[in-house]
């Protein structure tokens, strides 16, 4: 299957991808952490990309465009991939089905995960992330036993962008640049709407159904 998620901030994109992935045996794509893996270094680049990152801003289309056809290109994706966090404008949108025009590929499906804001507000304010594997865990809802991650034993931090005024500017942004995907793919038919209102297990089982797998 080639699937996008797209969703707001702290809608439980990275959660509900990570379970399908499992599931279904494909890559799970996700810019932010494609990203964040490049944000590490000290180099010019990785210093913009950190400047894009802790500010809440989009990456240029353009440099989003190029990384994600270069990951397309990889033969682990043949048999298809989740993208999550990506496209996230409509331009971004149109890369996407040039690239995947151009391999003989169109999407299967965009699964769009409705949250209300102030429940993704609670879910980011209260996430931690694992600093070597990249699980994450929430103080609230999916509490890590001994504040260490449960996958790796590694250091749990708070990501940058999730304080509260980077959280402000990340949904201003969606509302700007990204929500119009809704109608976007509305349009073209792929759009499925899921629920995110529920545990992580319940919206997991609400998608399954939304794209007619088994449990
Ligand atoms: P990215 O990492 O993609 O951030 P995001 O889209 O804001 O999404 P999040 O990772 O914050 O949330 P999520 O929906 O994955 O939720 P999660 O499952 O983690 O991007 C970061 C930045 O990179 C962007 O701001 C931008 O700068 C840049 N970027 C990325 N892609 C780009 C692109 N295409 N173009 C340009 N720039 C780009 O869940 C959140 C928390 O809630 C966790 O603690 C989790 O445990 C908990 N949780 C999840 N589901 C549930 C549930 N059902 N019930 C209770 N708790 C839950």
């Amino acid at each position: 299957m080639r699937l996008v998620f797209l969703g707001a901030p702290g809608a439980g994109k990275g959660t509900q991808a990570v379970k399908l992935v499992r599931k279904i045996a494909v890559p799970h794509i996700s810019t932010g952490e494609m990203l964040r893996e490049l944000r590490g270094g000290d180099s010019p680049l990785s210093r913009e990309i950190a400047g894009y990152l802790d500010s809440g801003q989009l990456v240029p289309d353009d440099k989003m465009n190029e990384a994600v056809r270069a990951r397309l290109a990889k033969g682990d994706t043949a048999g298809g991939f989740v993208l999550d966090g990506y496209p996230r404008t409509v331009a971004q949108a149109q890369a996407l089905a040039q690239t995947l025009s151009e391999n003989g590929q169109t999407l299967d499906a965009v699964v769009f995960f409705n949250l209300h804001r102030h429940v993704a507000v609670e879910r980011l304010s209260g996430r931690r992330t694992c600093e070597s594997c990249g699980a994450n865990y929430h103080v609230k809802f999916n509490p890590p036993k001994n504040n260490t991650c449960e996958q790796c034993g590694g250091e749990l931090f708070q990501r940058e962008d999730d304080r509260p005024e980077i959280i402000k500017r990340r949904f201003e942004v969606f509302q700007e640049k990204t929500a119009d995907l809704v109608d976007y793919y509305t349009n073209k038919g792929k759009l499925i709407e899921v629920d995110a209102t529920a545990g992580p297990q319940e919206v997991y089982s609400r998608m399954l159904k939304a794209l007619g797998l088994s449990a």
